[in-house]
């Protein structure tokens, strides 16, 4: 099984950028965390980070001619504004999970609206780094 994590704006920002919402690992950090859940779960794990939508947009489409079996999303603030990102989505058909490092729902109101959760299979938020691993698992279980 071949997945794909992508990360939106500011992410690779992670350790330096509101420590105190988003924690002190950096970015690097966790693509370890996320490579050695892969790993213990016979998964293929690639991944991509970019600020600009329409790369996030093409790495989308990329997916579909990859073959990749599944996506993990965190668009960061593209999530609560990004048709495009929703409309790749829906253009590839692969199963998408969105998820967030920090509880969006909890926090200020324009972070509760997300264009892509319609497109996706689940939204995991709230768990810190642990967000994309629960993510990767139910994408696993889907494949199954
Ligand atoms: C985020 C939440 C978004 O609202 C924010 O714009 C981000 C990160 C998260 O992981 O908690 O950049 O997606």
């Amino acid at each position: 099984m071949k997945i794909l994590v992508l990360n939106g704006p500011n992410l690779n920002m992670l350790g330096i950028r509101e420590p105190d919402i988003y924690g002190k690992n950096t970015y690097k950090d966790l693509l370890a965390y996320i490579k050695e859940h892969c790993d213990s779960k016979g998964v293929e794990v690639s991944f991509y980070q970019s600020n600009h939508e329409g790369d996030l947009v093409d790495a989308i489409q990329n997916a579909y001619f990859n073959k990749i079996d599944g996506i993990v999303i965190n668009p960061g603030a593209y999530t609560h504004t990004s048709v495009a990102l929703l409309d790749a989505v829906k253009a590839v058909s692969i199963p998408t999970v969105e998820v967030h490092i920090s509880a969006v729902d909890e926090r200020e109101e324009f972070r509760k609206i997300s264009y892509i959760r319609k497109a996706c299979v689940a939204t995991v938020s709230g768990e810190g780094f642990a967000s994309y691993t629960h993510g990767v698992d139910i994408l696993i279980e889907g494949k199954k």
